[in-house]
């Protein structure tokens, strides 16, 4: 473990007390996160991350065959009913209970059903070996320590199971404002070495973020190995979007978003 990867406190609680007022419809941004939920949820294709970049120049799902699927972080459950579409048995967990109530009035809605799980990533309810395929796209990938819930993941999957991580780029969270939530500079505002745990001074969510040979380093202590890391490049027709933070300019000349694909040994 790197010099500044002591396990994280609080962050579990304040993280889900923002959660529960972003994903409220009547609280801010006129449910942002229902409407972009349910559009997702009636996509045939994934289209993954703030570009909706499609599965089919991705290639996230391209080993999925079915099985027990765990999402990790799951919000509204839309990547849960995707891998359910194609085969999957999937069970979602996430913090907040009002992202689940909105994950539960699609699975209505939808008629689909599956369970969705209260609970925390970083300390799951699952017995040892109980998935094939784990997945978190924002999820536990960036709002969860990766030194609690990496681990985690690798407990809960079977041998020979695989899991895959989406969220923001390494290069994006060096280039990011955690102050003034500015867009991404063309320039380096914070220091690599001792990256992990990242506060927005405004509404003091957390994330986290470690550098490539710590997330690498860290995956295989926990008996992963790496198969990929995607840098992903938004589509030729992609669009600005509803998030501050990076703009089509940037994400456009470097990766804003990344996948790493790991198989349990
Ligand atoms: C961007 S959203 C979910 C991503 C999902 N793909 C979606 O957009 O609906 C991030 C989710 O992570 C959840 N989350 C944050 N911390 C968590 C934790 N410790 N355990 C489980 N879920 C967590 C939040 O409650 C939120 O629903």
């Amino acid at each position: 473990m790197g010099k500044n990867s002591e396990p994280s406190k609080g962050h579990v609680r304040s993280n889900r007390e923002i959660w529960n007022v972003w994903a409220d419809p009547s609280s801010n941004d006129l449910g942002a996160y229902v409407e972009s939920g349910h559009k997702a949820w009636r996509e045939d294709q994934p289209l993954w991350g703030i570009f909706q970049t499609p599965e089919s120049e991705v290639g996230l799902l391209r080993d999925f065959k079915g099985g027990d699927v765990v999402e990790l972080g799951c919000g509204t459950a839309y990547v849960s009913a995707w891998l359910a579409r194609r085969g999957g048995n999937p069970v979602g967990i996430d913090n907040s209970p009002v992202q689940l109530s909105t994950a539960a009035s699609f699975q209505k809605e939808f008629e689909l059903d599956f369970p969705l799980i209260f609970g925390n990533a970083e300390s799951l309810p699952f017995k040892d070996e109980s998935f094939n395929f784990a997945i978190s796209e924002y999820g536990a990938s960036i709002w969860c320590d990766p030194y609690r819930w990496i681990p985690e993941a690798a407990r809960v999957l079977r041998p020979g199971g695989q899991l895959v991580a989406f969220g923001n780029s390494v290069l994006l969270t060096l280039c990011s404002s955690w102050e003034d939530g500015s867009s991404a500079a063309e320039s380096l505002r914070n220091s690599q070495f001792g990256m992990h745990r990242f506060e927005d001074t405004s509404d003091k969510s957390v994330e986290f973020h470690i550098s490539h040979g710590e997330q690498l380093r860290l995956f295989r202590s926990c008996g992963f190995e790496v198969e990929d890391l995607i840098e992903v490049e938004p589509s030729l027709g992609a669009e600005e979007t509803k998030y501050s933070f990076v703009d089509l300019e940037w994400a456009s000349k470097w990766p804003s978003e990344e996948a790493w694909i790991v198989r349990k040994k």
